[in-house]
């Protein structure tokens, strides 16, 4: 089993960006530990982080026929994004959401998401380890289906 791993904007500042929201844990440290658990579970996984929208589009579009799940934190975009939510869709991969913050418990602008609608999943408010929680569950789900 194939997993892709995308994140949007401002998230390669992890570590250093906002740490009371966003914690401490940078993102290098968050793909290692994801690395750890995907040999764990026996699945390979891909990483692409950016800071541009149509590249976040293009590297959604190149999972296409590569692998069997996707887990992503876009970010801003994830509230305003109809492009990204248009791309999940055409590639029509399972996907898991992931936020690092409650995104729920913050600005009226954030408490809403484009992409949840077509998600298997919303993982939120766990910081880093939401991330390791969508690996679990995913892998689980596309397990179970066969
Ligand atoms: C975020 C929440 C978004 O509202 C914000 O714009 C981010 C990070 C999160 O992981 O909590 O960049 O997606």
């Amino acid at each position: 089993m194939k997993l892709a791993v995308l994140n949007g904007p401002n998230l390669n500042l992890l570590g250093t960006r906002e740490p009371d929201i966003y914690g401490t844990t940078t993102l290098a440290d968050i793909e290692a530990r994801l690395r750890a658990v995907s040999r764990e579970l026996g699945v390979e996984l891909s990483f692409h982080q950016t800071n541009h929208e149509g590249a976040l589009i293009d590297a959604i579009h190149a999972q296409r026929g590569v692998c069997d799940g996707i887990i992503i934190n876009a970010g801003a975009w994830s509230h305003s994004s109809l492009a990204i939510r248009d791309a999940l869709s055409a590639v029509a991969i399972p996907f898991v959401e992931v936020h690092l913050s409650n995104i729920f418990a913050r600005e009226p602008e954030r408490r809403h998401t484009v992409l949840a609608a077509g998600a298997q999943a919303i993982l939120c408010g766990f910081g880093a380890f939401g991330y390791e929680l969508a690996l679990r569950g995913l892998v689980a789900r596309l397990a179970a289906r066969g």
